[in-house]
């Protein structure tokens, strides 16, 4: 038996030997760029663009264009992994047959950071514009119900009720079905983007240049400090890849999936970025809660503000949604290796969804929702997966380099640098993030190295 930590899963025993799925096999390219996009546009840019344009001024538009960089490099390589290994499980897998098993262990644990803990930070991002549209009518939850316990200066709140409540809708969504949630997504999909047009095709004839001078007040360190932090609002993409074994021809659909949608969004958000700094001194979005529909408000459109209140809500959901189910399908991959217990594969008989594990993690990411703060949320989010980005483009130089001749659907350009580059690119992010999440960052790593060694190394498949 092969005791070694490094020990492989073999790519084309696993692309030979695959046992058959019961996941249905139903998703196209079209259906992987709706996920994609899906992920990808939410509370990123919604919420945390108001705390970039305070934190870089009008130069959020170039911290766009950094996270940016960085997620396209790491596309570059997630493509050429996915499409190599479309297989459930997404880095995870990617990582156990190229770098072995216990840094696989590492980053399937690390993608709870990413999938699981995303969907708590957006549940918080959409309880907030909840809210406020309950308030247009009116109507107000109880205070002690609104946000998690003491991220309120001053004011005594224990719960926040309505984060955890979307966390239940959508969890519930997922566990019956991949069909129904489909549709869902890609309706909501359609909405979210529209609305992203109107705000730009309204917003932008109230522009004033004048407005993006001071470019950069807070020079580069600003500029940086905000692109670590807008990162969020491209997290997403790689979920695609979640989906192989659900996907009709993964070794097409995937690549095309993973870099259409990146690509959509990036342009959507330098341009929304460099409306919203040019409408509104960078100043006003102080203590904003909603910093897209601010400038309309000040242009004195509210019925189009209104309508952008709506779509975030509706974007934010579909952005839970995506995560939830990359969570899912990670953790069914890591159960069916026997690195974590098996009620997590568990396929439901009626539904053909891992129905057990959606709904423990949705109870999980609700809960967290619920009693953490959006900030810490969305630190905790980007390390994690600035993390994977890193391991994923180093496996993808490792298994060039072992591991030549396998067939690749989709080749990254230019190896090795651009993995080099996205290594480079997602560090230097790492390294803006602070020491406060790196700590946390750490002590989540270490309770999943004690993980491996109490439970998943003893119940590894890889053993028999
Ligand atoms: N990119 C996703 C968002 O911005 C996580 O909500």
């Amino acid at each position: 038996m092969n005791q070694s930590l490094f020990r492989k899963k073999n790519i084309r025993d696993l692309l030979d030997g695959q046992p058959k799925s019961a996941l249905k096999k139903e998703l196209g390219p079209f259906d992987l760029t709706m996920l994609g996009i899906g992920a990808i546009i939410g509370t990123g840019i919604f919420v945390l663009t108001g705390t970039g344009a305070l934190t870089a001024g009008p130069g959020l538009i170039i911290s766009f264009v950094i996270a940016g960089l960085a997620c396209l490099f790491a596309a570059l390589s997630y493509a050429e992994f996915a499409s190599t290994v479309p297989i459930a499980g997404s880095v995870y897998t990617y990582t156990y047959t190229t770098l072995g098993e216990f840094i696989a262990f590492i980053i399937g644990w690390d993608l709870v950071l990413e999938y699981l803990l995303a969907v708590s930070a957006v549940s918080v991002g959409w309880s907030g514009y909840f809210q406020s549209l309950l308030a247009g009518f009116g109507l107000h939850i109880p205070t002690a119900f609104t946000a998690a316990p003491g991220t309120i200066e001053g004011t005594t709140t224990y719960f926040n009720l309505p984060a955890f409540l979307i966390v239940m809708l959508i969890t519930f969504l997922l566990s019956i079905g991949v069909r129904e949630s489909k549709r869902v997504n890609n309706i909501m999909v359609i909405v979210k983007v529209a609305v992203v047009l109107l705000f730009i095709v309204v917003a932008a004839g109230y522009v004033k240049p004048a407005n993006w001078d001071p470019f950069m007040p807070f020079g580069f360190d600003g500029v940086f400090a905000a692109a670590a932090l807008v990162f969020f609002a491209f997290i997403g993409f790689d979920a695609i890849s979640s989906a192989a074994e659900e996907t009709k021809n993964p070794k097409r659909d995937l690549p095309i999936g993973i870099l259409s949608s990146l690509f959509i969004c990036t342009v959507l958000y330098v341009v929304v970025s460099a409306i919203m700094t040019g409408v509104v001194p960078f100043a006003q979005f102080e203590g904003v809660a909603h910093p897209v529909s601010l400038p309309l408000q000040v242009s004195g459109q509210n019925w189009v503000a209104g309508i952008i209140d709506l779509g975030a809500i509706l974007g934010m959901t579909t952005v839970m949604l995506v995560m939830l189910y990359g969570q899912t399908r990670v953790m069914f991959s890591m159960s069916r290796d026997g690195l974590m217990p098996p009620v997590l594969s568990k396929v439901h008989k009626k539904y053909q969804t891992p129905f057990a594990a959606t709904w423990i993690f949705g109870l999980i990411a609700g809960l967290m929702g619920a009693l953490i703060s959006l900030d810490e949320l969305a630190k905790l989010v980007n390390i994690g997966t600035l993390s994977a980005f890193v391991l994923v483009s180093i496996a993808v130089i490792v298994l060039r380099y072992k591991q030549p001749d396998l067939p690749r659907a989709f080749r990254c350009p230019a190896v090795p640098l651009i993995p080099i580059l996205a290594i480079l690119f997602c560090g230097f992010l790492i390294l803006q993030l602070g020491s406060a999440t790196w700590i946390r960052f750490i002590i989540w790593l270490l309770i999943g190295v004690v993980i491996y060694f109490v439970y998943s190394r003893k119940h590894s498949k890889l053993n028999q």
